[in-house]
């Protein structure tokens, strides 16, 4: 049995990881589940984004799987996002996002590439100071960080078979911080027996486009990544599809790319395959590997045989499509 803890969150991830909690009973994953609070629902009822029980737990779990929290509105300078703060307490220092379509039917281009994201600093340290007329933003970029998510994008290509990792920063104008990245990629990628590229990020979005074919693998810096992978996940089909992992060295946190979507909270809309293959990614990670294949096996026939929500064409609800999914993955 491996300990996992489960936060729904706000707006759709309660929607959406209640599907994919019944898939991981219905593939009979040998979890033990713990549930736990965080977010804006539970700051209403608690007084706290991110209660101390919650931090327990975790600390105590083997992998997370969360959904999505909604951002308060209205400025509060005491508010630091509770998502950010876990990240940095448990060290999930890369946000790995793997991008594909689900099935040919689905998204704009051929796509088949995993964004590798430094997740602890850059543009994400939240340091920012009044100027005279504006506001200075610092963005931080260690060695140490670099250093340590070239490895791990290293380690995926390996560990998946692809053959070349591209590099993207944007040091023609960030020199200094994005010079040091693009210096310790190509320390790190010499001699490792993967191929090295490099793009510049305002290249690296158009190249998703137009050949995304040509990537395998890309390795940046937070603020890149973030939009790079929404980017990706909307030319494969949307972020309904879009799962993630935040990862550090002994824990990591399985989330659906997507937000808590308010506009169709509550509204039976959600389309819970990021959350599901979340949760199969979570089981790859626990050494689930083939009820994680079984799990993305059934994703793939389900689209093929048009088994969708709204966002993909189909005409499904959320549980609906969950219970049609269920019954293709038990005759499978
Ligand atoms: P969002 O990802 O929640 O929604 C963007 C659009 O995609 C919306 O039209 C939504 O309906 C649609 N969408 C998202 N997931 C979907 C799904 N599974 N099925 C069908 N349609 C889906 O991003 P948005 O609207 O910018 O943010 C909403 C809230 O979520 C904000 O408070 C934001 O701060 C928060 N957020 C939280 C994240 C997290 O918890 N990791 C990540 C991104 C945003
Ligand atoms: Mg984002």
């Amino acid at each position: 049995m491996r300990k996992v803890t489960v936060i729904p969150g706000d707006g759709i991830g309660p929607e959406v990881i209640g599907s994919a909690l019944e898939v991981l009973r219905a593939v009979d994953a040998p979890l033990e589940v713990h549930r736990a609070d965080m977010g804006l629902a539970c700051y209403q009822r608690t007084g706290s984004y991110l209660p101390q029980e919650t931090l327990d737990l975790l600390e105590e779990s083997d992998a997370a799987l969360f959904g999505a929290i909604t951002s308060p509105t209205t400025y509060d300078p005491d508010y630091r996002s509770p998502l950010l703060r876990l990240r940095k307490a448990f060290d999930l220092y890369a946000n790995v996002r793997p991008v594909r379509r689900p099935h040919p039917t689905v998204g704009l281009v051929a796509l088949d590439v995993v964004i590798v994201r430094e997740n602890t600093e850059g543009m994400y340290t939240g340091v920012e100071r009044d100027v005279p007329g504006g506001v200075i933003t610092e963005r931080l970029v260690t060695r140490k960080a670099c250093e340590r998510i070239v490895d791990r994008a290293l380690s995926i290509c390996r560990e998946e078979g692809r053959k070349s990792v591209t590099c993207v920063h944007k040091s023609n104008v960030l020199r200094r911080s994005d010079g040091l990245f693009r210096e310790v990629f190509w320390e790190r990628v010499r001699g490792s027996g993967i191929e090295g590229r490099e793009l510049l990020v305002d290249a690296a979005a158009a190249a998703l486009v137009q050949r995304p074919e040509s990537l395998e693998c890309l390795v940046t810096l937070n603020l890149y990544g973030d939009i790079l992978s929404d980017e990706a996940a909307a030319l494969a089909g949307g972020l309904g599809f879009a799962p993630s992992v935040n990862l550090g060295e002994s824990f990591a946190l399985f989330e659906p790319t997507h937000g808590s979507a308010p506009d169709i909270a509550g509204k039976d809309r959600a389309n819970p395959v990021a959350a599901i293959l979340s949760a199969a990614m979570m089981l790859r990670y626990l050494e689930m590997d083939e009820k994680a294949v079984r799990i993305e096996r059934t994703v793939t026939e389900a689209i093929g045989r048009g088994i969708r929500t709204a966002d993909a064409g189909g005409r499904m609800g959320t549980a609906e499509f969950t219970k049609r999914f269920l019954e293709l993955l038990s005759s499978a």
